[in-house]
């Protein structure tokens, strides 16, 4: 066991994802750390993210008479031991050298999903032999689509379940911690999966190779190259919902990339109800963004989620003690989430709605 890998001490276990954010801090240098918790612009939105969550009352209910709660959820096809997964993020060994192999240990121990970036930095045939919890690969589209398609053909052969087409980002987001610190990747970090160079600057490469003019025509060219599932990831708002379900996408992420693209975008959970309504349960709907403890997560359940993604905090588990640290982020989330549908008298993940959240936040 490396250092990087060894538990806290029992006297300093985290107990929450805030403690591992706490603890996750001394591991990155002062470049890496702006990278990894920055937002773009004055970080408006990455603000409103957990504001948005911490604005909400949950309401408790007495006397309902459930055994311990069911948090198992049911999504594309495939049982989730929780309403919770993994977001896309690029670099893993930022955090820890394992990167991404360890990430998918962690959650396969949790059996949940882990979401790979298309700018991961080890192999989809490494990352998928380390769990058997559903992978689904996040896509960027490149002005050369061949890029793009040898990429998913990749995954597929990997047994990557869905491919989680990012939108809201044509180009990357004003990120002025990043730009201040003129970051670039330390040596050694670069996509595994893609070939070419010009990976060091995260915000150079993505200006030169990613398609800026994509358009809804996207899913269809997305269903000449492969049959795997589609989930669009960073809609926002009710209008780009319906068009998606009409285009057939399935699923939706409700995201604003962690406050990392439009600052000044709404709270993904301000944004959520919106949007679920435009679904109308055509396809299932996820949240990411500033979720950060198992209330949030009963939260985002109330307010028409099906599920939500953890972004920032897998990346502390991860600095902090490896799969392990991962995995025991994943298990506070639930245990937490457990505890929160035992106090709201709430039986399964889908007898969650908007009755159990203050009628404020609902209409905001
Ligand atoms: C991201 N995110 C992201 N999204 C994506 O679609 N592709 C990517 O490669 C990345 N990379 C990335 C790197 C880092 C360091 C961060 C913090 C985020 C956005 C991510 O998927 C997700 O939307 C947010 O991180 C969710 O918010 P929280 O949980 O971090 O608040």
């Amino acid at each position: 066991m490396s250092p990087a890998d060894r538990p806290p001490t029992a006297a300093h276990r985290p107990l929450t994802l805030a403690d591992y954010a706490t603890a996750a801090r001394p591991r990155f240098t002062p470049a890496v750390r702006d990278f990894l918790e920055g937002g773009a612009g004055d970080e408006r939105t990455l603000a409103a993210n957990t504001a948005a969550f911490d604005a909400v009352h949950l309401h408790p209910r007495v006397l309902a008479g459930h055994q311990a709660p069911d948090t198992t959820t049911r999504i594309l096809g495939r049982d989730w031991a929780a309403p919770l997964g993994i977001a896309p993020m690029a670099y893993h060994a930022l955090a820890h050298p394992e990167g991404e192999v360890a990430t998918a240990r962690g959650a396969g121990a949790a059996g949940v999903p882990l979401t790979v970036s298309t700018f991961a930095g080890r192999t989809f045939e490494d990352i998928a032999a380390a769990t058997t919890s559903p992978l689904w690969l996040q896509v960027y589209c490149f002005r050369d689509r061949g890029v793009t398609r040898a990429l998913i053909e990749r995954a597929e052969r990997a047994g990557f379940e869905a491919l989680v087409l990012t939108v809201d980002a044509p180009r990357l987001g004003r990120r002025l911690r990043d730009l201040r610190n003129g970051f670039e990747l330390p040596g050694g970090i670069a996509p595994a999966n893609l070939t070419g160079d010009g990976f060091d600057s995260p915000s150079a490469h993505a200006l030169a190779e990613f398609d800026p003019a994509l358009d809804w025509s996207v899913l269809a060219w997305l269903r000449t190259v492969s049959s795997l599932p589609i989930l669009l990831k960073g809609v926002l708002t009710a209008q780009d919902a319906r068009r998606a379900t009409a285009e057939g996408a399935q699923g939706i992420v409700v995201s604003n990339h962690g406050g990392r693209q439009l600052d000044g975008a709404p709270a993904t959970l301000t944004a959520l109800p919106a949007v679920a309504e435009a679904v109308d349960r055509a396809c299932p709907v996820l949240l990411d963004g500033g979720v950060r403890r198992g209330t949030d997560v009963l939260t985002a359940l109330a307010l028409g989620a099906d599920a939500v993604l953890l972004g920032r905090p897998a990346l502390h588990g991860l600095a902090v003690a490896g799969a392990d640290g991962v995995a025991d982020v994943l298990g506070i989330v639930r245990d937490e989430l457990t505890d929160a549908m035992a106090l709201t008298g709430t039986g399964t993940v889908t007898d969650a709605g908007p009755a159990l959240v203050t009628p404020a936040l609902v209409t905001a």
